[in-house]
């Protein structure tokens, strides 16, 4: 989700507006603080020394970069500036479902006029798909995927300036996001949604789903609906997403905030102010209106109910019938996405970014292990939550989220975690996106998209974002990749070391810091990392969601877009270019590798149909020789 859909002049706008930008930062300064000292890939400095990549070694370092073997078994494409998509020669792609495409046959399906009827609408692939998971069940392929918010300018019929009007638009714009689960099949003529497949299932803004882990039932849980503090209706603004080793789904609920507002006062008690305060919730909402017609999002009224949301979801995909979980073990915050991965000894740990200016980036370790074929009961509530701390020098801490640390009780802890984090001082963030895990080497990566206030402000909860560590530059508008190296090679060890893998940047622009790393160049450059996912062979999918202006000081960089990356050369190649004004996000593979998904969110212009509205979309991308595609 980009940051200004919903506003006309947008946070970042409003911010350069009052807080101008500082002089230029020193370029020896800033390259300095992120060059760890393993470098900013140790594939480069192999190449040369590590001054190599300084001041007028830059460009030199570029070229010998150019001149290394290369592992990808396509040919780089260019930037795009069209409403189409672009992929290297020798791929195809088509569309795999779009925004309104019936899952049943009884359901209407898309309409030109608002996207489609209010009836049937909980029955349709969603708006602005965003992360999604395969799971081969039983011979079948089913994918699960996010839809994580509504453009209600063009849900709502037109002439109604996206406003709604009724309780029943409110209800449109809920069953149209949430999470499509759907099965589909590889025919002669391509990929296909199997409409009414038993399998098939939408969840939205008003499914019942409970709460489970050392939150639930807790009093800011409750409301008066629920006075168990454990049945929650829906999921919001489901984001990223992950998969668990037991074949489960899990949805990341992020920007929820913006669903609430208020026909009254506020909570003004220091406990819910504070928390309100901290994840930006407030009287007016981002434009969805749903408190003017629905009492559950008006918090003058449910105070607690955004409490109750801000979680990773479990659905398991392969039951229509069953519940789906909010894990409050895992914190409450903007959650991206949810990578899963097992230490040695079997714990589960759980990455973890919380996409805002200045928050962190989390782990969670399960006291329990996991048995292949044991329960699996218990293992994402029962465990540790830590908080991320960057040192200059190249290494870093998990700090652990408990009473002991915090002062705060571990409810508290688990629904305020943004709270617990400034307790321990965790490092504030480039706005933690996605977060993949190496299957072939015991490190991890996260996209830093990008902070036009670092350095300049505090995040919501007044921490200072000084210019350093792993965020490198003030007024960051590129963005970077950062990646950690657990100590022990065990993804539970508290200590690790990091680097970063590429500092996004305009080296036709610049010459300094702004250029990016040396693994940047005219040729694949970008902006603001998003979506991430390794593929089985080991390389890393980057996908973009920046400005796609072309222009200033991202001239030469076109539409947002799709990479990939070796982990172990630091070379970065384009793949795929999107129609301009959408976003690429969301990633997985049919479960024979020769078929990638990849999602299309909130295209500009008409695509895919040519004839209509915008159409979110998840597209499906093969190899014309039928080979494997990661
Ligand atoms: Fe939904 Fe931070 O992206
Ligand atoms: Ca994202
Ligand atoms: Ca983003």
């Amino acid at each position: 989700m980009t940051d200004t859909h919903k506003t006309k002049l947008s946070a970042d706008a409003w911010d350069d507006a009052h807080f101008p930008r500082p002089a230029e930062n020193d370029f020896d300064r800033v390259v300095d603080r992120a060059l760890s000292r393993r470098g900013v890939l140790r594939g480069i400095l192999a190449l040369g020394s590590g001054a190599a990549v300084m001041g007028t070694g830059l460009l030199s370092a570029r070229h010998a970069l150019a001149s290394t073997a290369s592992r990808f078994p396509f040919a780089p494409i260019d930037p795009q500036t069209d409403f189409d998509i672009h992929l290297p020669a020798g791929y195809d792609w088509q569309v795999l479902a779009r925004w309104g495409d019936a899952l049943f046959s009884d359901a209407a399906g898309y309409a030109i006029a608002d996207g489609g009827p209010i009836a049937g609408s909980d029955r349709v692939f969603g708006e602005n798909t965003d992360g999604m998971e395969v799971f081969a069940f039983r011979g079948r392929q089913i994918i699960a995927i996010n839809h994580e918010y509504a453009n209600t300018d063009i849900n709502l019929a037109a002439g109604q300036d996206g406003t709604p009007a009724s309780a029943e638009d409110v209800l449109k714009l809920q069953n149209l996001q949430g999470v499509t689960i759907m099965e589909i099949a590889q025919r002669a003529d391509g990929w296909a949604v199997v409409q009414d497949s038993p399998f098939n299932r939408r969840i939205h803004h008003n499914t019942p789903m409970r709460l489970s882990g050392p939150a639930a039932g807790h009093d800011l849980l409750k409301t008066q609906a629920d006075p168990s503090g454990t049945d929650v209706l829906g999921t919001l603004n489901n984001c990223g997403s992950g998969v668990t080793p037991w074949g489960t789904y899990l949805t990341c609920e992020e920007n929820f905030n913006g669903y609430f507002g208020a026909n009254g006062d506020l909570p003004s008690d220091p406990v819910r102010a504070a928390g309100y305060t901290r994840y930006g919730i407030g009287a007016d909402g981002w434009g969805y209106d749903y408190h003017k017609w629905d009492a559950r999002f008006d918090v003058a009224v449910t105070p607690d109910e955004p409490h109750r949301h801000g979680w990773v979801v479990e659905i398991d995909p392969t039951d229509p019938s069953a519940t789906p979980v909010k894990h409050t073990g895992l914190g409450r915050f903007k959650h991206e996405n949810a990578e899963v991965v097992l230490a040695r000894d079997g714990r589960v740990v759980v990455y973890m970014g919380d996409d805002e200016r200045g928050e962190f980036l989390y782990k969670f370790v399960s006291n329990g292990v996991y048995v292949p074929g044991g329960t699996t009961e218990g293992l994402l509530d029962d465990g540790t939550l830590f908080a991320a701390r960057f040192h200059d020098d190249g290494t870093g801490e998990w700090l652990a989220l408990t009473p002991e640390t915090t002062g705060m009780t571990l409810p508290e802890i688990l629904i305020f975690s943004r709270l617990a984090g400034s307790a321990v001082g965790a490092t504030t963030m480039d706005r933690p996106e996605w977060v993949a895990v190496n299957p072939h080497a015991v490190e991890a990566y996260c996209c830093l998209t990008n902070n036009t206030r670092r350095g300049t402000r505090p995040n919501a909860g007044g921490d200072e974002t000084p210019v350093g560590g792993p965020n490198p530059r003030a007024e960051n508008q590129y963005g970077q990749i950062v990646r950690w190296f657990p100590h022990d090679d065990n993804h539970a060890a508290t200590g690790f070391d990091w680097d970063l893998y590429v500092m996004a940047g305009n080296p036709a622009v610049y010459s300094d810091a702004q250029a990016g790393s040396p693994n940047v160049t005219p040729g694949n450059m970008f902006n603001a990392p998003d979506g991430m996912a390794f593929d089985s062979t080991g390389l890393v999918w980057i996908q973009t969601d920046g400005d796609d202006s072309n222009t200033g000081d991202f001239a030469g960089q076109g539409n947002n877009q799709m990479l990939v990356g070796d982990p172990a050369t630091g070379e970065i190649a384009r793949f795929m270019t999107g129609p301009k004004g959408c976003e690429v996000t969301g990633l997985a593979w049919s479960s024979d590798r020769r078929t990638m998904f990849v999602g299309i969110q909130h295209p500009g212009g008409s695509w895919p149909d040519g004839d209509g509205l915008p159409r979110s979309s998840v597209i499906a991308v093969t190899r014309q020789d039928g080979g494997l595609i990661g």
